[in-house]
């Protein structure tokens, strides 16, 4: 059977028609644009069973209708007065790319087909159509939107997929940070710990079977609560940095000039049982600067450079401190890698001036060429099992890193071992 649509003249304007089907909800819907009422309805008859219609006789209506419906497949009549079938499949597309569409027209020109398939039309057909090659144009169509929503549909649960399995390694990661973090608390804490039992001994020993204080015991006593009371005090910073608890607080604190955090890294390091009977010197600045990373953060990276450089050999040695501003930036192409040279973190090294330059030297052994790429790893230590935890080095790397700083060794087997690291610097305000 086939049925003619006169397309020339244009006859009325038909309101749009919506015809609410009683239909199970994965029926799909139907857009019928086309400004004749009668192709409009014929069209009507051949899908009001199988598909929810909607029907406009203009542009703008069907426009309209697609915001505010689900709409699988537009049937266009591209001839139409105001706006055309084309640009109507343009602003459908625009308001849901994924609608399917047939275009329809008497005139069929290279010109219209090229424009239809620029748009992404799915068929097109002439007028006057046969049923049959409508009916397989749109279901055609309407398959085609079914396996689209398939993909989006497949794509989504991917995607979720993805997503979950991005968050559960998120987790996993989080719980390995977290473990390294216990640890590094555990590691850093350690020094003082050991500090304060140490003193604890000693106060015993002086006071311990005695009924009755004599003044210099009294001050014995004091002089080392004191040296207690600063070693707790380190220990809550230390846990509170590892947890990131008051880190604003702490940056926000005021600026201590850096002679001052080598005066209490001195006595944090005289009172250390590594100390034993090495020498050990400490030459500040010679003109005091302030460093914009945490105090604490400082001492505890120079901490573990020194007790590194005091327990490297058993053998009495010597390990120097010193301290300098710079006031021109480092010449980076003059550090080169090598057996016995690393530099660290030069991609984030903030090398502006002043800089503060601090070394700790050693007149140990060295480091051996296939130790040293070794050394910054976690848990990797010489020291053998239950000495070193093997993680001071690694602390002392995320600390320079994140202060932007970096940190270069250099050392000679037979020699010893010199760490030197380098610091973004401010002026010191005096108070
Ligand atoms: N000054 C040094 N001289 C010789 N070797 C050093 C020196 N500093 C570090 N090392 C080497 O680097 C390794 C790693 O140092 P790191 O501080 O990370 O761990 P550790 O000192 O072994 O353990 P922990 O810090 O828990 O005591 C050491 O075991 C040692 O082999
Ligand atoms: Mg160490």
């Amino acid at each position: 059977m086939a049925i003619y649509f006169p397309v020339a003249a244009v006859t009325t304007t038909a309101p749009p028609l919506v015809l609410p089907l009683a239909q199970p909800k994965r029926k799909g819907t139907l857009l019928v644009v086309d400004d004749e009422d009668g192709a409009r309805q014929s069209l009507r008859v051949i899908f009001k069973d199988e598909y929810e219609i909607l029907m406009a006789g203009d542009g703008v209506t069907a426009v309209e209708l697609a915001q505010k419906h689900r709409i699988d497949v537009a049937v266009l009549d591209i001839r139409m007065t105001g706006m055309s079938g084309i640009e109507v499949l343009e602003r459908l597309k625009f308001v849901n790319p994924s609608i399917e569409a047939v275009m329809m027209t008497a005139f069929e020109t290279t010109d219209t087909m090229r424009q239809a398939l620029r748009l992404r039309a799915c068929d097109y057909i002439n007028k006057p159509f046969d049923v049959s090659t409508m009916r397989a144009a749109v279901a055609n169509a309407m398959h085609r939107r079914t396996l689209e929503s398939e993909i989006h549909t497949n794509a989504d649960k991917l995607q979720q997929l993805l997503d979950e399995l991005q968050s559960q390694k998120i987790e996993e990661q989080m719980a390995n940070t977290r473990g390294e973090i216990y640890a590094s608390i555990i590691h850093d804490i350690n020094g003082p710990l050991t500090v304060i039992s140490g003193f604890i001994q000693l106060m015993n020993q002086r006071i311990g079977n005695a009924t009755k204080l004599e003044v210099e015991d009294l001050e014995f006593i004091k002089d080392r609560l004191k040296t207690i009371t600063r070693q707790v005090t380190n220990c809550i910073e230390i846990s509170r940095r590892y947890l990131g608890f008051l880190r604003r607080q702490s940056e926000d604190a005021p600026r201590v000039g850096v002679n001052q955090l080598l005066k209490d890294l001195g006595h944090l390091v005289r009172v250390h049982p590594s100390l034993q009977s090495n020498q050990f010197t400490v030459h500040p600045l010679a003109q005091d600067i302030s460093v914009s990373m945490n105090g604490t953060d400082v001492i505890q990276v120079l901490l573990n450079l020194t007790v590194n450089a005091l327990q490297c050999t058993p053998q009495p040695h010597s390990v120097e401190i010193e301290g300098r501003a710079l006031h021109q930036p480092l010449d980076l192409v003059a550090f080169k890698d090598g057996p016995q040279d690393r530099l660290l973190n030069v991609e984030n090294f903030e090398n502006g001036v002043p800089l503060l330059m601090v070394s700790v030297c050693d007149s140990g052994p060295g480091i051996p060429p296939e130790i040293l790429p070794k050394i910054f790893q976690a848990y990797f230590s010489t020291k053998g099992a239950h000495q070193g935890t093997g993680l001071g080095l690694s602390i002392v790397q995320r600390l320079v890193k994140e202060a932007r700083g970096a940190l270069h060794v250099h050392t000679q087997v037979g020699q010893g071992t010199t760490f030197t690291l380098y610091l973004p610097a401010i002026p010191l305000v005096v108070a």
